[in-house]
């Protein structure tokens, strides 16, 4: 499959895939309860955004929702950030390889892959993610693995440390029911000392006392120095379905060490 030149392929797909209709500008709900209509066959199909594995399962559902819809522009963000910091350190982007942490259907990789880094390594909990990524962007992860870097032990940690990762990147991924902090943690010790990391978060998660876990993770990398933050940037993620602009934050920054696992519930 090949897009027409001048269009992307986030413009491409989202052409291809089936309407879709919003809730009524101004109807609010919670970001992990929100929802859109989608026409499939004669029949218009209500189905939840975080329900991923519906939407990767029809192919450019998520292009059209999340980029042509809602206007996310988170991938453009993340790597405007990185690559910016990337320069001022004088660091090639060809000596990263990048662990993708909740990569889904590539959308952030493909954005990534316009650095001309070494290699990307996709993580994701659902085969549909992968699927969608194999279908829709063939040849863009030079791996993809599927699996709970949670569990104990994790055969997803294992294969990713054969990977001499350089970086981590996760957008868009981190908190409600998805990517815990120790998810993340886990991710995060994957990457060699003096790595980089960007990655986005819903500013309300970083607010003290949040139950994410990820405002007291987050604390703790930048009072710990685990991690030196290079840049940090808040942004409009993208629309809620009801029309309203829903704030992330961007964090950049370069790994000092490995969070201490053992740690983890006395800071998340
Ligand atoms: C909103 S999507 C973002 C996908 C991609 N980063 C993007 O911006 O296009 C969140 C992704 O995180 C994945 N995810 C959720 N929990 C996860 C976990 N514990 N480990 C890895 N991936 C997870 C979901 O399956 C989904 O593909």
């Amino acid at each position: 499959m090949s897009a027409p030149a001048s269009t992307t392929l986030v413009d491409h797909l989202a052409s291809k895939s089936p309407s879709v209709r919003l809730p009524a500008i101004g109807e609010e709900v919670s970001q992990d309860e929100e929802w859109v209509e989608v026409e499939l066959g004669r029949e218009w199909r209500k189905i939840r955004l975080h329900d991923y594995e519906a939407i990767f399962s029809i192919q450019g559902l998520y292009e059209r929702i999340v980029y042509d819809q809602l206007k996310c522009q988170s991938p453009q963000v993340v790597r405007r950030l990185l690559v910016e910091q990337l320069l001022a350190a004088d660091v090639d982007p060809q000596s990263l390889t990048i662990l993708d942490l909740g990569a889904g259907n590539g959308c952030v990789a493909e954005e990534l892959r316009k650095l001309s880094v070494s290699g990307i390594v996709g993580l994701d909990i659902i085969p549909e993610a992968k699927e969608a990524a194999e279908r829709d962007r063939p040849g863009l992860y030079d791996s993809y693995v599927v699996g709970d870097i949670c569990e104990t032990p994790s055969d997803a940690v294992r294969t990713l440390s054969s990977k001499s990762l350089t970086c981590l990147v996760s957008v868009a991924a981190l908190g409600f029911g998805d990517i815990p902090p120790l998810a993340f943690s886990r991710a995060f010790n994957q990457i060699e000392t003096g790595g980089w990391v960007a990655f986005t978060i819903k500013e309300s998660f970083l607010l003290e006392g949040d139950p994410s876990g990820f405002a007291t993770l987050a604390h703790s990398l930048l009072q710990d120095k685990i991690l030196q933050l290079k840049a940090k940037k808040a942004y409009t993620h993208r629309l809620s379905t009801a029309g309203s602009a829903l704030t992330y934050v961007a964090f950049v920054g370069q790994k000092l060490r490995n969070i201490d696992e053992a740690r983890l519930p006395e800071i998340v």
